[in-house]
């Protein structure tokens, strides 16, 4: 392998710089060439890349964000876009590619290596955590750290006021963010996909918790909750079944997505980058670089992107015990 191409795509996530970074600089210490594509797949169709060398990724690891930038493109989901893509590496000759995302971009590189044999490995970028052959997904500890930090704050003026605050968090259909924020700040009652224990039990839980008296309560509902109701319709149906309770809504949003990666996500994006270009050298295909047990290993991307299949049920009773 002489020149390895590297992109972000789909969801940013913090550390996704630090992943660029850990490639470059793999690449330079084995004396490859690496090219940065801009714009994920989009930027790859339209050959918007530029040389990475040692030094042009410096002062990068702390910044959140993906200064590569990132996008969900339409057109690479397309026969005619993938062609235009492949046609893009043979005239730039990268041999191979580094796709840093989660199963979106992980579908697509599938796709592609099926259509043109084309080598590609893939480090898990999302805050989501939702990608099976790993632990942690890069960005996942710090949006959680993100998250908790946010819900500390509501939580002294929901004290303040003796309200009752509903968090909404993001993580697509998984519970993940949700369930271990909840744990770390502390929430009463956290309503995740995995596990929907309807309405009337969230009722009586927030009963029991006032009676046992409290004045104040966070719960904190993962955006891809079954309840079948938003976060809003939620707080209004516990209006109008308890009364006397001061609700308010609060939707965290994209912040969840910005910030600079903490330690864990740095190291690990720096772990995961060494891992995937070594791979590639090593003839390694349709791989995704992942963490288990504190080991870097490969699983192949088809198993990767069946997501992960179930929360720990150990941590739900950990979360229930907690909220006595
Ligand atoms: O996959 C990351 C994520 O932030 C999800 O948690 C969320 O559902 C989604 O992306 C939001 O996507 P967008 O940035 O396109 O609004």
């Amino acid at each position: 392998i002489k020149k390895i191409g590297v992109l972000t795509s789909g969801g940013d996530a913090p550390g996704m710089n630090a992943a660029i970074r850990a490639v470059a600089r793999t690449c330079a210490y084995h004396q490859i060439e690496c090219v940065g594509i801009y714009r994920g797949y989009q930027g790859l169709i339209e050959g918007d890349f530029e040389d990475l060398s040692a030094r042009s990724v410096r002062n990068i690891i702390n910044r959140g964000g993906t200064f590569l930038k990132s996008a969900r493109s339409q057109e690479f989901k397309t026969k005619e876009g993938r062609a235009k893509a492949h046609e893009q590496l043979i005239k730039n000759q990268i041999d191979a590619l580094v796709l840093i995302g989660g199963d979106g971009t992980f579908t697509g590189g599938m796709l592609f290596n099926e259509e043109y044999n084309f080598p590609i490995i893939g480090i898990p970028g999302t805050i989501d955590n939702d990608i099976d052959g790993t632990m942690y997904t890069l960005g996942y500890d710090t949006a959680l750290n993100t998250v908790v930090d946010a819900i500390d704050r509501i939580r002294d003026t929901a004290s303040s006021h003796d309200r009752l605050f509903f968090i909404e968090v993001m993580g697509r259909d998984c519970g993940h963010i949700a369930l271990n924020a909840g744990l770390g700040a502390g929430a009463e009652e956290i309503l995740i996909p995995e596990a929907n224990r309807g309405l009337e039990q969230l009722l009586e839980s927030l009963e029991r918790s006032r009676n046992t008296g409290k004045s104040s309560s966070i719960v904190v509902v993962a955006e891809g909750d079954k309840t079948g109701k938003s976060v809003f319709q939620l707080a209004e149906y516990v209006e109008e079944n308890l009364p006397n309770y001061d609700i308010r809504v609060s939707v965290l949003g994209h912040m969840q997505r910005g910030g600079a990666p903490t330690c864990f996500d740095r190291v690990l994006a720096s772990r995961m980058g060494v891992k995937a270009v070594e791979s590639l050298m090593e003839g390694k295909s349709n791989y995704m670089v992942g963490m288990i047990k504190d080991e870097i290993v490969i699983t192949p991307i088809v198993d990767a992107i069946k997501g992960k299949s179930s929360v720990d049920s150990d941590l739900m009773r950990v979360c229930e015990i907690m909220s006595t």
